[in-house]
């Protein structure tokens, strides 16, 4: 994951920056250290630079970002960025064109950080400095040449470190960008197979979460086969973040997508195996059912935190049976909802956006440009989940979105 800590001079930069490197176990780049003297020499005179002056600058540290992509490494940069054409040369493409094949995955571009404070507070900040060569004369300069970027995590720099750390923490989502499906399944299988094995070593157990659509049948086939003997099945417990209200023999139900490309294929104890009850004669009372299944199993709480839950989104950026303008958007309390969707088949069980988003881990699969303008309105850090819900799965550690070339189009800065 890349991070670009922006503001102008007092914000913070070189505070934060360095807290989020260590909490991430990544390296952390001043982007400071890289002025030529000249510029240094310009700026410690009270003069400003200008936008010759920061080119070959900006080179500079896109060339260290740029290397961390290719290399698949985490970095976190503190660089002003103080206008938009600066933010597009630090990201200029290298994210998403990277050589894609089955092991290079890229970074779905950066994670930007906004350090935002009032002038007083930044003058104040540059009056206390003594070494720095950004002299407090130099605020305005900066204030003035500052754009306000369009999608960045936006952090009230007067909070304190450790509050603005927890902050951006929440904040900031994984996006790696691979060549095609096949490669989102192996990737997305190797790092279940992580996960599952985590779990059950720290608890026993592990409860996965499934979803439908076409996207997870690779990942389920490979868990099934090329990693069966990797995961012990019988500690497994299996899910659904959401099912059509169909018979489980139904060509359109989850649960039977699920059997045919994994259960049949592995030794998960039938017990474990906890389909949506879509047997019952009302959907209201299969939701409740299984509302109940879930409050057993994860001992209550504020909803089930699986240990890994695959998601995916829909054209319209609908994820499990969470669908724009739904009521289920808006749902807070219930953890299991019955749904009438615009989609094929209509009566649906879904889990709410708070209960898919209680998950430990969190795999988002995305493929096909037809879902390019879907991811890029779901990542969106200002989305309205009413109108995307995906936009409405938590941030933050542990989610991690897999998304291949053609779906990744849209993130082009
Ligand atoms: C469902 C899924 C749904 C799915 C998306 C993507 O029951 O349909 O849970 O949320 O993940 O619609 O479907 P595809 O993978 O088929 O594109």
């Amino acid at each position: 994951m890349i991070v670009v800590v922006i503001g102008v001079a007092g914000s913070g930069k070189s505070t934060i920056g360095p807290m989020l490197a260590r909490a991430m176990s990544c390296e952390f780049l001043e982007g400071d250290s890289l002025h030529p003297p000249a510029n240094i020499e310009k700026m410690s005179r009270g003069t400003p630079l200008d936008d010759d002056d920061r080119g070959p600058w900006l080179s500079a540290i896109h060339s260290i970002i740029a290397d961390a992509d290719k290399r698949g490494v985490s970095l976190v940069v503190a660089c002003s960025a103080l206008k938009q054409s600066y933010r597009e040369i630090l990201s200029s493409g290298v994210f998403i064109r990277g050589p894609h094949d089955a092991d290079y995955a890229s970074w779905g571009g950066i994670n930007w950080v906004y350090l935002k404070a009032s002038k007083e507070i930044l003058r104040r900040r540059l009056q206390e400095r003594t070494t720095h060569f950004m002299k407090a004369g130099m605020l305005d300069s900066q204030l003035d040449a500052f754009e306000e970027p369009s999608n960045a995590i936006v952090i009230d720099a007067a909070a304190p470190p450790d509050a603005i750390l927890e902050r951006i923490l929440g904040l900031l989502v994984e996006v790696r960008v691979v060549a095609d499906l096949d490669a989102i399944s192996a990737q997305a299988a190797s790092a279940a197979v992580d996960i599952i094995n985590g779990a059950v070593a720290a608890r026993g157990r592990c409860s996965l979460a499934l979803s439908g659509g076409d996207t997870p049948r690779g990942l389920h086939r490979l868990l099934g086969s090329q990693h069966r003997e990797h995961i012990p099945w019988e500690r497994v417990h299996i899910f659904w973040g959401d099912e059509r209200y169909v018979p489980a023999d139904h060509p359109e139900s989850n649960y039977r997508m699920a059997r045919e490309t994994l259960l049949f294929h592995v030794p998960c104890p039938p017990e474990n195996i906890h389909a949506m009850p879509t047997h019952l004669s009302a959907a209201a009372e299969a939701a409740a059912t299984y509302d109940k299944v879930l409050k057993e199993f994860f001992g209550g709480g504020d909803g089930p935190a699986f240990d890994l839950n695959v998601l995916g989104i829909g054209e319209d950026a609908h994820t499990a049976s969470v669908f724009p303008w739904s009521p289920a958007v808006d749902e807070r309390a219930r953890w299991v909802m019955n749904v009438q969707a615009k989609a094929a088949i209509a009566t649906r069980l879904t889990l709410t956006l708070p209960a898919l988003s209680r998950s430990v881990n969190i795999q988002v699969l995305v493929a096909g440009p037809r879902k390019a303008s879907a991811v890029r309105d779901a990542l969106a850090i200002d989305a309205n989940p009413r109108r995307y819900p995906a936009s409405g799965i938590r941030r933050g550690r542990g989610v991690v979105w897999w998304v291949d070339s053609a779906a990744a189009e849209g993130l082009v800065d």
